[in-house]
């Protein structure tokens, strides 16, 4: 949610700051901007309303002075419309200080009143302005960037990553985050900030994590990290673990198809290392040993969209597999309703970005009232991670598109392995059954690679529905959370009307909705499924078909009941019933993309949505 680079060096700012807000607009597109101190010491800004692009072209048409200092910004908006007197940067001090923000500032309301009655002017309606004025008169009061951002940020409350520059500061840039990303990127001679580490990874491979409510000061040669009162802290450098390459679209007509392309890939590499003879390896778990793990009595898995999804399915898998109580929870219920958790409580927080404030905050809480924290994430170095005990990365790579696709099933797949690690430790599998889950898991990259080429029809199936006002997706067991992921990714991405139901609680009510040509997505189940849950389904396809629905059946290969009651079947190939799920859900992310595209969308930036929600 917003973007956020900043930029010290040799080469022009201008070229950086662009080129990093273009791996950074997923996280935001109402609006684009950039603040850069030019070689004659002036600070120029330019901003517009609208996608990057639009900035491109502005710039492009009439150039502003380049230099080599600078900040850019891609807005999600929050306070204030998508437009461009709200768009960042904002200025302070005569506009000579620029600044940008990520977050929301709880009390501007107050501050902004008591800038107003001293004479301050605004030209926009955010929050962020304000701040922008309040480090403007610290910058005057004091001639120290960095003291005047920690005069600043003692003020602040609410959420916020914040950047200034001023022009009497050439190469300098300064710093603060509270619950909001930040990260520093090391160059030789130059250096770089950012909201992930996707803003510098084409010019340094060299990150270091800021730690909450720090400051940092970067300069061509010297980077500074401070706590609010001034004192220094230790930082951590890391290695990033994928090139620019990675973030790329690389001859893909969209991030998110290329990002499908790469779901057998996003389970190989969360399984690389894991499994060893037979058996699930997670080292990373640390403090969370085997004694740990031992002594819970229940676990809470929480996130928000298509990662609570996941979690949803990893209830199903753990609890089946190790026997222990488990219950998934979006993260901002959870956090407000004053859950009964405690030390023998595991909170396993699922998000791909590391960075959603919900999840965040629900980490946080789960911590203070003594429950034990493991995360699942997909983004090194991200706050989620660092606010939990230990840690599951999800090796799904950069994922850029604004729906999760590839992350989904890298998610089910680390959960998958701590159900089976649970299930080892508890010893509530033997052995040799843990190895069978192994082994089916194993097989799954190969099976979703036949997916995606049985899925090559799923376009010219998808534009005869172009004009579809609503689609509904039903599912049993497993299939459940697979028919709530397919609902959301075309509610995300084709903006029509869709719903997934647990297909027993049809005749509770659903079914009300089946009217002729209603199109009706079905999760079936295997027939060889112990539960015998195929022959129901079957009959609840049954019942809607009498009514006039158009069924498309996600089946299992070979499956020859369920033939003659759909319009059309999806065929998927045979795999143990828990693991089915992470095969039928690619033909309903592929569905979305392909009804997106034959409406003429954007499918990696959908309206309204952005990738990291960074506010609450
Ligand atoms: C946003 C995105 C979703 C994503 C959700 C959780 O709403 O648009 O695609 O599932 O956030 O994100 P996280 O990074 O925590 O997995």
């Amino acid at each position: 949610m917003c973007g956020i680079v900043g930029y010290v060096g040799p080469n022009s700012s201008i070229d950086v700051l662009l080129r990093g807000l273009s791996r950074l607009e997923y996280r935001g597109y109402d609006s684009a901007g950039v603040a850069v101190i030019g070689t004659d010491a002036h600070l120029r800004t330019r901003k517009h309303a609208g996608k990057l692009k639009v900035l491109l072209d502005e710039l492009k048409a009439s150039p502003i002075q380049d230099g080599q200092t600078g900040i850019g910004h891609t807005r999600w908006a929050t306070h204030g419309g998508p437009t461009d007197g709200n768009a960042h940067p904002h200025l302070g001090d005569a506009g000579k200080l620029a600044l940008i923000h990520n977050g929301i500032i709880e009390n501007f309301a107050s501050l902004k009143e008591e800038l107003l009655l001293d004479g301050e002017t605004f030209t926009s309606e955010t929050d962020s302005e304000v701040v922008a004025i309040m480090a403007g008169r610290a910058y005057r009061e004091t001639g120290d960037l960095t003291r005047a951002m920690r005069e600043v940020v003692a003020r602040l409350e609410g959420a916020f990553t914040l950047l200034i520059v001023h022009e009497d500061r050439p190469g300098e840039v300064v710093g603060a985050r509270r619950n909001s990303p930040l990260v520093i990127g090391l160059g030789d001679g130059e250096n770089f900030l950012g909201s992930d580490v996707a803003a510098f990874v084409e010019f340094t491979r060299r990150a270091v994590e800021i730690g909450q409510d720090q400051i940092v000061t970067i300069r061509p040669d010297s980077v500074e990290v401070t706590d609010f009162d001034g004192n220094p802290v230790e930082t951590r450098e890391y290695e990033i673990a994928w090139d620019a390459s990675a973030s790329e679209k690389g001859g893909w007509s969209s991030f998110m198809r290329k990002e499908i392309s790469e779901e057998p890939d996003a389970v190989a590499n969360t399984l690389r290392g894991r499994v060893h003879e037979g058996e699930v390896l997670l080292p990373e778990l640390g403090v969370l040993d085997d004694a740990v793990l031992a002594s819970l009595d229940r676990i809470v898995i929480i996130g928000c969209g298509t990662a609570a999804y996941a979690g949803m399915l990893g209830t199903y898998a753990i609890e089946s597999w190790a026997r222990i109580p488990v219950e998934v929870e979006l993260s901002h219920e959870f956090r407000y309703r004053n859950p009964v958790i405690n030390e023998r409580t595991l909170v396993v927080s699922i998000s791909q970005s590391g960075e959603t404030m919900d999840t965040l905050m629900a980490v946080k809480y789960a911590r203070g009232e003594g429950a034990r924290t493991l995360s699942i994430c997909n983004t090194q170095g991200s706050s989620i991670p660092r606010e939990s005990e230990a840690v599951l990365y999800t090796h799904a790579g950069p994922e850029v598109a604004v729906a999760s696709t590839k992350a989904f099933v890298a998610q089910v797949t680390a959960l998958y392995l701590l159900g089976l690690h649970l299930a080892s430790v508890r010893g509530t599998l033997s052995a040799d059954e843990i190895t069978a889950s192994i082994n089916e898991l194993l097989a799954i990259p190969g099976k979703l690679a036949d997916v995606l080429i049985a899925s090559a029809d799923i376009g010219q199936l998808a534009g005869w529905m172009a004009d579809t006002r609503s689609v509904l997706f039903l599912g049993r067991n497993v299939g459940f959370p697979v028919a709530l992921e397919g609902a959301l990714k075309l509610k995300e991405l084709a903006y029509i009307h869709a719903e997934g139901f647990a297909a027993g609680e049809l005749k509770h009510g659903p079914i009300a909705l089946i009217e002729p040509g209603q199109i009706v997505f079905v999760i079936v189940p295997s027939p060889r499924d112990p539960n015998s849950l195929h022959p129901k389904v079957v009959s609840n396809i049954q019942e809607i078909r009498a009514r006039g629905a158009r069924v498309i059946a996600i089946a299992e290969k070979g499956d020859a009941a369920v033939l003659p009651f759909a319009d059309e079947v999806i065929p998927i190939p045979l795999a143990a019933p828990m693991f089915e799920p992470l095969l039928a859900v690619v033909p309903l992310h592929i569905f979305a993309l392909e009804l997106a595209t034959a409406k003429g969308l954007d499918v990696d930036q959908p309206r309204n949505l952005a990738k990291s929600v960074t506010v609450e």
